[in-house]
Protein backbone atom coordinates (compact mmCIF):
# COMPACT_ATOMS: atom_id res chain seq x y z
CA UNK A 1 0.00 0.00 0.00
CA UNK A 2 0.95 3.74 -0.68
CA UNK A 3 0.85 6.79 1.19
CA UNK A 4 1.71 8.55 4.04
CA UNK A 5 2.83 5.93 5.87
CA UNK A 6 4.95 3.76 3.11
CA UNK A 7 7.55 2.36 4.33
CA UNK A 8 6.62 3.40 7.97
CA UNK A 9 5.94 1.54 11.12
CA UNK A 10 2.65 2.07 14.03
CA UNK A 11 1.95 0.80 16.89
CA UNK A 12 -1.99 0.81 18.47
CA UNK A 13 -2.72 -0.55 21.74
CA UNK A 14 -5.95 -1.30 22.37
CA UNK A 15 -6.22 -2.53 18.72
CA UNK A 16 -8.41 -5.32 18.97
CA UNK A 17 -11.35 -3.22 19.19
CA UNK A 18 -13.61 0.32 18.84
CA UNK A 19 -10.93 3.43 18.43
CA UNK A 20 -7.94 1.44 18.32
CA UNK A 21 -8.76 -0.94 15.53
CA UNK A 22 -10.40 1.51 13.99
CA UNK A 23 -7.57 3.29 13.83
CA UNK A 24 -5.14 0.44 12.67
CA UNK A 25 -6.86 0.05 9.84
CA UNK A 26 -6.92 3.34 8.62
CA UNK A 27 -2.88 3.13 9.71
CA UNK A 28 -2.86 0.01 7.50
CA UNK A 29 -4.51 1.66 4.31
CA UNK A 30 -2.25 4.74 4.82
CA UNK A 31 0.92 2.54 4.21
CA UNK A 32 1.92 1.64 7.44
CA UNK A 33 3.04 -1.49 8.59
CA UNK A 34 0.87 -1.58 11.92
CA UNK A 35 1.87 -3.55 15.26
CA UNK A 36 -1.48 -4.34 17.05
CA UNK A 37 -1.06 -4.27 20.77
CA UNK A 38 -3.82 -5.57 22.74
CA UNK A 39 -4.72 -8.05 26.11
CA UNK A 40 -6.93 -9.79 24.35
CA UNK A 41 -5.07 -11.78 22.02
CA UNK A 42 -8.13 -12.77 19.63
CA UNK A 43 -9.84 -9.66 18.85
CA UNK A 44 -5.85 -8.43 17.75
CA UNK A 45 -5.98 -11.32 15.82
CA UNK A 46 -9.26 -10.64 14.04
CA UNK A 47 -8.10 -6.86 13.73
CA UNK A 48 -5.09 -8.24 11.68
CA UNK A 49 -7.21 -10.24 9.80
CA UNK A 50 -9.28 -7.57 8.74
CA UNK A 51 -6.06 -5.43 7.52
CA UNK A 52 -4.11 -8.88 5.68
CA UNK A 53 -7.49 -8.90 3.71
CA UNK A 54 -7.92 -5.37 2.20
CA UNK A 55 -4.22 -6.10 1.59
CA UNK A 56 -2.41 -4.26 4.21
CA UNK A 57 0.41 -5.33 6.86
CA UNK A 58 0.12 -5.81 10.29
CA UNK A 59 1.24 -8.44 13.21
CA UNK A 60 -0.52 -9.02 16.39
CA UNK A 61 1.13 -8.71 19.82
CA UNK A 62 -0.04 -9.78 22.97
CA UNK A 63 0.30 -7.46 25.58
CA UNK A 64 -1.65 -5.87 28.92
CA UNK A 65 -0.48 -2.51 28.95
CA UNK A 66 -0.53 -2.08 32.90
CA UNK A 67 2.68 -4.27 32.75
CA UNK A 68 5.69 -2.75 31.76
CA UNK A 69 7.59 -6.15 30.94
CA UNK A 70 5.09 -6.63 28.24
CA UNK A 71 5.60 -3.35 26.83
CA UNK A 72 8.91 -3.25 26.95
CA UNK A 73 8.60 -6.93 25.07
CA UNK A 74 5.71 -5.86 22.73
CA UNK A 75 7.78 -2.49 20.93
CA UNK A 76 10.78 -4.80 20.74
CA UNK A 77 8.95 -6.89 18.82
CA UNK A 78 7.99 -4.16 16.77
CA UNK A 79 11.69 -3.09 16.27
CA UNK A 80 12.69 -6.56 15.66
CA UNK A 81 9.72 -7.43 13.02
CA UNK A 82 9.83 -4.01 10.86
CA UNK A 83 13.10 -2.22 12.20
CA UNK A 84 11.58 1.04 12.91
CA UNK A 85 8.73 2.54 14.84
CA UNK A 86 7.70 6.02 13.50
CA UNK A 87 4.23 6.57 14.93
CA UNK A 88 2.19 5.06 18.15
CA UNK A 89 -1.12 5.38 18.99
CA UNK A 90 -2.42 4.36 22.68
CA UNK A 91 -5.63 3.88 23.02
CA UNK A 92 -5.99 0.77 25.33
CA UNK A 93 -8.21 1.97 28.24
CA UNK A 94 -11.13 1.19 30.53
CA UNK A 95 -13.90 2.74 32.53
CA UNK A 96 -14.20 0.91 34.92
CA UNK A 97 -17.38 0.80 36.91
CA UNK A 98 -18.78 4.02 35.85
CA UNK A 99 -21.73 5.67 37.70
CA UNK A 100 -20.72 5.70 41.07
CA UNK A 101 -20.53 8.49 43.14
CA UNK A 102 -16.34 9.79 43.75
CA UNK A 103 -16.92 8.57 47.64
CA UNK A 104 -18.41 5.43 46.40
CA UNK A 105 -15.87 4.26 43.97
CA UNK A 106 -13.89 1.15 45.49
CA UNK A 107 -10.24 1.29 45.51
CA UNK A 108 -9.96 -1.56 43.18
CA UNK A 109 -11.98 0.02 40.64
CA UNK A 110 -9.38 3.20 40.91
CA UNK A 111 -6.49 1.10 40.97
CA UNK A 112 -7.29 -0.66 37.63
CA UNK A 113 -8.00 2.44 35.57
CA UNK A 114 -4.92 4.31 36.99
CA UNK A 115 -3.20 1.02 36.11
CA UNK A 116 -4.43 0.74 32.40
CA UNK A 117 -5.14 4.36 31.62
CA UNK A 118 -2.67 6.33 33.15
CA UNK A 119 0.65 4.03 33.83
CA UNK A 120 0.02 1.56 31.11
CA UNK A 121 0.09 4.59 28.75
CA UNK A 122 2.78 5.85 30.69
CA UNK A 123 4.68 2.67 30.14
CA UNK A 124 3.95 2.65 26.53
CA UNK A 125 5.43 6.21 26.15
CA UNK A 126 8.38 5.19 27.77
CA UNK A 127 9.29 2.36 25.35
CA UNK A 128 7.81 3.80 22.22
CA UNK A 129 9.90 7.49 23.19
CA UNK A 130 13.28 5.59 23.64
CA UNK A 131 12.73 3.59 20.14
CA UNK A 132 11.82 6.37 18.24
CA UNK A 133 15.01 8.42 19.55
CA UNK A 134 16.75 5.63 18.07
CA UNK A 135 15.18 5.80 15.00
CA UNK A 136 15.69 9.54 14.52
CA UNK A 137 12.07 10.68 15.83
CA UNK A 138 8.11 9.90 15.53
CA UNK A 139 5.27 11.10 16.38
CA UNK A 140 3.08 9.98 19.74
CA UNK A 141 -0.83 10.26 20.01
CA UNK A 142 -2.36 8.81 23.47
CA UNK A 143 -6.04 8.83 23.59
CA UNK A 144 -7.35 10.85 25.95
CA UNK A 145 -10.78 11.71 26.69
CA UNK A 146 -13.44 15.11 26.78
CA UNK A 147 -13.24 13.70 30.30
CA UNK A 148 -9.15 14.45 30.23
CA UNK A 149 -10.68 18.50 29.22
CA UNK A 150 -13.46 18.51 32.15
CA UNK A 151 -15.47 16.98 34.55
CA UNK A 152 -17.74 13.43 33.63
CA UNK A 153 -20.12 13.29 37.17
CA UNK A 154 -20.18 9.27 38.24
CA UNK A 155 -16.56 8.86 36.70
CA UNK A 156 -14.04 10.34 38.68
CA UNK A 157 -11.13 7.86 38.43
CA UNK A 158 -11.77 7.61 34.72
CA UNK A 159 -11.79 11.36 34.74
CA UNK A 160 -8.82 11.69 36.78
CA UNK A 161 -6.63 9.36 34.61
CA UNK A 162 -7.25 11.38 31.60
CA UNK A 163 -6.88 14.37 32.86
CA UNK A 164 -3.62 12.44 34.03
CA UNK A 165 -3.13 11.14 29.97
CA UNK A 166 -3.42 15.07 29.13
CA UNK A 167 -0.51 16.34 31.53
CA UNK A 168 1.51 13.39 30.69
CA UNK A 169 1.06 14.26 27.07
CA UNK A 170 1.87 18.18 27.74
CA UNK A 171 4.68 17.52 30.23
CA UNK A 172 6.64 14.76 27.90
CA UNK A 173 5.99 17.11 24.79
CA UNK A 174 7.93 19.51 26.22
CA UNK A 175 10.74 17.31 26.77
CA UNK A 176 10.86 15.44 23.67
CA UNK A 177 10.19 18.14 20.85
CA UNK A 178 13.92 19.43 19.73
CA UNK A 179 14.82 15.52 19.57
CA UNK A 180 12.02 14.94 16.95
CA UNK A 181 9.35 13.35 18.38
CA UNK A 182 5.83 15.07 18.31
CA UNK A 183 3.17 14.26 20.62
CA UNK A 184 -0.43 14.78 21.13
CA UNK A 185 -3.39 13.69 22.75
CA UNK A 186 -6.81 13.15 20.89
CA UNK A 187 -10.10 13.83 23.38
CA UNK A 188 -12.82 12.00 21.65
CA UNK A 189 -16.53 12.61 22.46
CA UNK A 190 -19.07 9.90 22.33
CA UNK A 191 -18.17 7.06 20.04
CA UNK A 192 -20.13 4.15 19.11
CA UNK A 193 -17.68 1.21 20.31
CA UNK A 194 -18.14 -1.03 22.46
CA UNK A 195 -17.16 0.80 25.76
CA UNK A 196 -20.23 3.18 25.24
CA UNK A 197 -22.43 -0.33 23.51
CA UNK A 198 -22.47 -1.62 27.17
CA UNK A 199 -25.90 -2.34 28.67
CA UNK A 200 -25.16 -0.31 31.63
CA UNK A 201 -24.07 2.81 29.32
CA UNK A 202 -27.02 2.80 26.65
CA UNK A 203 -29.36 4.98 28.34
CA UNK A 204 -26.94 7.58 29.53
CA UNK A 205 -25.14 7.57 26.24
CA UNK A 206 -28.68 8.22 24.26
CA UNK A 207 -29.42 11.32 26.79
CA UNK A 208 -26.18 12.86 26.05
CA UNK A 209 -25.65 12.48 22.43
CA UNK A 210 -29.67 13.83 22.39
CA UNK A 211 -28.32 17.34 24.03
CA UNK A 212 -24.94 17.14 21.93
CA UNK A 213 -24.07 20.09 19.27
CA UNK A 214 -24.27 17.49 16.27
CA UNK A 215 -27.18 15.16 17.43
CA UNK A 216 -25.29 12.08 17.16
CA UNK A 217 -22.90 10.06 18.31
CA UNK A 218 -18.86 9.26 16.68
CA UNK A 219 -17.27 7.13 14.30
CA UNK A 220 -14.24 5.56 15.75
CA UNK A 221 -12.70 6.09 12.37
CA UNK A 222 -13.42 9.83 12.83
CA UNK A 223 -11.08 9.70 15.57
CA UNK A 224 -8.99 7.42 13.70
CA UNK A 225 -8.42 9.82 11.04
CA UNK A 226 -7.36 12.81 13.42
CA UNK A 227 -4.71 10.60 15.05
CA UNK A 228 -3.68 9.70 11.35
CA UNK A 229 -3.24 13.45 10.47
CA UNK A 230 -1.56 14.51 13.39
CA UNK A 231 0.93 11.67 12.75
CA UNK A 232 1.82 12.71 9.36
CA UNK A 233 3.57 15.92 7.94
CA UNK A 234 0.18 18.02 7.87
CA UNK A 235 0.60 18.10 11.56
CA UNK A 236 4.30 18.90 11.79
CA UNK A 237 3.91 21.83 14.20
CA UNK A 238 1.35 20.65 15.95
CA UNK A 239 2.40 19.60 18.86
CA UNK A 240 1.73 18.94 22.97
CA UNK A 241 -2.02 19.73 22.22
CA UNK A 242 -5.14 17.81 23.87
CA UNK A 243 -7.65 18.00 20.90
CA UNK A 244 -11.18 17.76 21.26
CA UNK A 245 -12.84 15.44 18.72
CA UNK A 246 -16.26 15.74 19.85
CA UNK A 247 -18.49 17.56 17.70
CA UNK A 248 -18.22 20.35 19.83
CA UNK A 249 -19.32 18.70 22.90
CA UNK A 250 -16.58 20.85 24.95
CA UNK A 251 -17.78 23.80 22.98
CA UNK A 252 -20.74 23.65 25.45
N1 LIG B 1 -15.90 5.19 23.14
C1 LIG B 1 -15.90 6.42 23.61
O1 LIG B 1 -16.94 7.10 23.63
C2 LIG B 1 -14.62 7.04 24.15
C3 LIG B 1 -14.65 8.39 24.47
C4 LIG B 1 -13.50 9.00 24.95
C5 LIG B 1 -12.33 8.25 25.09
N2 LIG B 1 -12.34 6.94 24.78
C6 LIG B 1 -11.07 6.21 24.94
O2 LIG B 1 -10.74 5.59 23.72
C7 LIG B 1 -9.94 4.43 23.99
C8 LIG B 1 -10.51 3.25 23.22
O3 LIG B 1 -11.83 3.03 23.71
P1 LIG B 1 -12.94 2.26 22.87
O4 LIG B 1 -14.18 3.01 23.01
O5 LIG B 1 -12.42 1.89 21.53
O6 LIG B 1 -13.09 0.97 23.82
P2 LIG B 1 -13.14 -0.59 23.51
O7 LIG B 1 -13.54 -1.21 24.79
O8 LIG B 1 -13.91 -0.86 22.28
O9 LIG B 1 -11.60 -0.94 23.20
C9 LIG B 1 -10.61 -0.90 24.17
C10 LIG B 1 -9.55 -1.92 23.81
O10 LIG B 1 -8.49 -1.81 24.76
C11 LIG B 1 -8.09 -3.11 25.14
N3 LIG B 1 -7.51 -3.05 26.48
C12 LIG B 1 -8.12 -2.72 27.64
N4 LIG B 1 -7.28 -2.82 28.66
C13 LIG B 1 -6.08 -3.24 28.14
C14 LIG B 1 -4.83 -3.52 28.70
N5 LIG B 1 -4.61 -3.45 30.02
N6 LIG B 1 -3.82 -3.87 27.87
C15 LIG B 1 -4.02 -3.98 26.55
N7 LIG B 1 -5.21 -3.75 25.96
C16 LIG B 1 -6.23 -3.38 26.75
C17 LIG B 1 -9.37 -3.93 25.12
O11 LIG B 1 -9.10 -5.34 25.02
C18 LIG B 1 -10.05 -3.37 23.87
O12 LIG B 1 -9.64 -4.07 22.71
C19 LIG B 1 -9.93 4.27 25.50
O13 LIG B 1 -8.73 4.80 26.03
C20 LIG B 1 -11.12 5.09 25.95
O14 LIG B 1 -10.97 5.55 27.27
C21 LIG B 1 -13.45 6.30 24.31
Amino acid sequence: MSGQGSGKVALVTGAGSGIGRATSRLFAQAGYAVVLVDFNAESARETEAMIREAGGEATPAACDVADAAQVEAAVASAVSTYGRLDAAFNAAGTDGEPGKLTAECSVDNWNRIMAINLTGLWHCMRFEIAAMLKGGGGAIVNCSSTAGLRGAAYCAAYTASKHGVTGLTKASALEYGKQGIRINAVCPGMIDTPMTQAEGMKAAIEQLVAGSPLGRIGQPEEIGQAVLWLCGEGASYVHGQAIGVDGAWTAQ
